[in-house]
């Protein structure tokens, strides 16, 4: 059975934080909110525990998870060397959605790692998060928690319905503020390197630690077969519905768009279309989806937006295009693996 409870982040019930924290320390899981998308959660420095996390999701055990600090004195427990780059971007985006790869020492276990000799780590700003890290007194491994492969869950009710009965509890918090998985850099080479994109950008690493490099298999158009993170080169973000993204110019996207669905329409399938805010009257077909009015709207709404179109049972889903730019790089990221990499070109 599965504890589930609501948190207010503004107004935090410390005795559910603590009954969920117990369930931590007892080797079992705990899903949480954090200002990127909920985590599904276990002491990280229990193998056993951290099993579970593999078994809830259905996911790969060598796709390696995020360790979650509480606080940045915690990094030296698990890492070996913490350069100045990754203390200089620690010190900027910390508590905040970005990630650092670094060296692990031996008390992290393998099954957390993924077999790896470095280990991921992160300090999240979400309060409830926070406080639950603290109570639980450990570290706590979390991917994000939704099935392997389903879009990441930026709402409570999302992982309310995917996981119920599949861990011990659940914390529901509110919406995901940034919607986006983590930027993850890996700092354990000398130059860092993008291996996910997030809310953090490029630009705003640059800013801090001079020149930040991506990793090449990102911009590839297959799959990310070679990705340096494990993770990127599963199935990702996948609905019920085949995505499509359609580019080109705004006129002739639209046009494009309402023509396709009066094909499918007449091979009776259902039409849903994701689009800007100050489109959503363009369009004919069955659900039209606003994904919002600024890329960081957008961002926050994205997998929220692919778990309505399975909700409302669309068949096929039609994307505007983004450009891939500060966010709009994040954004591209997880729409081409949830479109399996099919583009229309509408021009
Ligand atoms: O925002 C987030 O990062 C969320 C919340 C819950 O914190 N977590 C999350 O975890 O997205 P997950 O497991 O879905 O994604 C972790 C990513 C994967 O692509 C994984 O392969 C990569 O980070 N990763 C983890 N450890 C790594 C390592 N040592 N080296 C390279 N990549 C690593
Ligand atoms: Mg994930």
């Amino acid at each position: 059975e599965t504890v589930i409870k609501k948190v207010d982040e503004n107004n935090i019930d410390i005795d559910i934080i603590r009954e969920m924290a117990e369930k931590i320390r007892n080797g079992e899981t705990v899903i949480f909110p954090t200002e990127t998308v909920y985590g599904l959660g276990a002491n990280a420095m229990d193998e056993d525990a951290v099993k579970k996390i593999y078994l809830a999701k259905g996911r790969p055990s060598d796709n390696p998870l995020i360790v979650h600090i509480a606080d940045i004195e915690e990094v030296d427990k698990i890492a070996l060397e913490v350069g100045e780059k990754a203390k200089k971007a620690m010190e900027n985006f910390w508590p905040g959605p970005l990630t650092i790869i670094l060296k692990k020492k031996e008390i992290v276990p393998n099954v957390t790692s993924g077999g790896l000799s470095t280990v991921a780590i992160r300090m999240p700003s979400n309060k409830i998060a926070n406080a639950l890290i603290r109570e639980s007194k450990t570290q706590i491994a979390a991917p994000s928690a939704n099935i392997s492969g389903r879009p990441s869950p930026t709402k409570a009710e999302h992982v309310v319905k995917e996981m119920s009965g599949r861990v011990s509890g659940i914390i529901m918090g509110g919406d995901c503020d940034f919607g986006l998985e983590s930027t993850v850099v890996d700092f354990s080479d000398d130059k860092p390197m993008i291996l996910r994109p997030g809310s953090i950008t490029k630009e705003m690493l640059e800013e801090v630690l001079g020149e930040v490099s991506i990793d090449p298999s990102l911009s590839k158009k297959e799959d990310n077969i070679k990705a340096k993170a494990p993770g990127m080169k599963y199935k990702h973000y996948s609905p019920n519905a085949q995505v499509y993204i359609v580019k080109g110019g705004e006129n002739n996207v639209i046009t494009k768009m309402n023509e396709l669905s009066r094909k499918n329409h007449a091979e009776n399938k259902k039409t849903g279309i994701m689009c800007m805010s100050k489109d959503v009257d363009k369009f004919e077909c069955d659900y039209v989806v606003d994904l919002g009015k600024d890329y960081n709207e957008v961002a926050a709404n994205l997998f929220d937006a692919l778990i309505k179109m399975d909700e409302a049972k669309m068949d096929i889903v039609y994307s505007v295009c983004f450009e891939s730019c500060g966010v709009g790089q994040a954004i591209m990221n997880r729409l081409l693996k949830s479109a399996a990499y099919r583009i229309i070109d509408a021009n």
